[in-house]
């Protein structure tokens, strides 16, 4: 596994020759963040070896090297969901990858739905702690130490730091955030009304079908995370109505400018 990690890091680092100290990984919908990058160069996945491909409608699937403001960069344009069928060691070797690569930052978005009564359709939540609910856990099996302790520490997974930034900049920009609890299912059936109730009751604030993996492999490589999520439908009772993925989408793009916007300036005091 490590020789792979290393050998795909240094196939990237040899095409790009960068120095990145953020990774960003952009979640359905959230890929207008690209727009904001100067981009130096790019990598379909498919070229990189060891690489997963991305099957799921609305991830382009290539790796981004670019500058934000002063700072090298580098983007993950689509992400690997277990519920396409990739182990969670697929799941989670480009965030490894991207530790090799030098990144101490890994910035994280995705799209949720509701379960906390007061928050409403296209708010934007900044992700303090979660829920892992993955049928299986991604550093399941051997450790090696070279990536990162046996038995994780997760009192502290999304950076308080980070988290206070972006909160100032949303402030700033007239922004409303929330703050909370994201639940990470399986997928990939969208959860019927007694299972959104039975994650609010259960300490849930959002629940997604992604994220957590990535999260915990880097919280096990030792990195700084900040999550952003948007949520695209509600699961509060009263509320819930039919969801597509599309309709998941198009929410997500009309809310994504003003994430993009948070996100930007996180990255340029970063
Ligand atoms: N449930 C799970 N994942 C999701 C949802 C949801 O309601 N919305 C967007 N991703």
């Amino acid at each position: 596994m490590l020789e792979k990690i290393k050998a795909t890091a240094s196939f990237i680092k040899k095409r790009f020759n960068t120095n990145p100290e953020i990774g960003i990984i952009l979640g359905t919908g959230l890929g207008g963040l690209v727009n904001e990058i100067d981009i130096i160069d790019y990598i379909p996945y498919k070229e990189i070896p060891d690489f997963p491909v991305s099957t799921v409608d609305g991830h382009a699937g290539r790796l981004i090297s670019g500058r934000m403001g002063n700072k090298e960069i580098i983007a993950m344009q689509g992400r690997f969901h277990f519920y396409e069928g990739y182990s969670m060691k697929e799941v989670i070797f480009p965030v490894r990858v991207l530790k090799f690569l030098g990144i101490s930052n890994l910035i994280v978005s995705n799209a949720s739905g509701g379960l906390n009564p007061d928050w409403h359709v296209g708010d934007i939540v900044l992700i303090s702690d979660h829920i892992n609910f993955f049928p299986e856990h991604p550093l399941y099996g051997k450790n090696d130490e070279e990536l990162g302790p046996r038995f994780p520490d997760m009192s502290k997974i999304y950076d308080e730091r980070l988290r206070n930034k972006a909160k100032l900049i949303a402030l700033e920009h007239n922004i409303p955030v929330r703050e909370g609890v994201y639940v990470g299912v399986q997928g990939p059936t969208f959860e019927t009304p007694a299972e959104y109730k039975m994650f609010r009751i259960l300490g849930g604030d959002i629940v997604g079908m992604s994220t957590i993996p990535e999260v915990i492999a880097a919280r096990h490589l030792g990195l700084r995370i900040f999550g952003i999520s948007i949520i695209t439908d509600s699961g509060v009772p009263g509320e819930i109505v039919e969801i597509s993925h599309d309709e998941v989408q198009k929410v997500a793009m009309k809310a994504e400018p003003k994430m993009t916007l948070i996100m930007k300036n996180l990255i340029e005091t970063i």
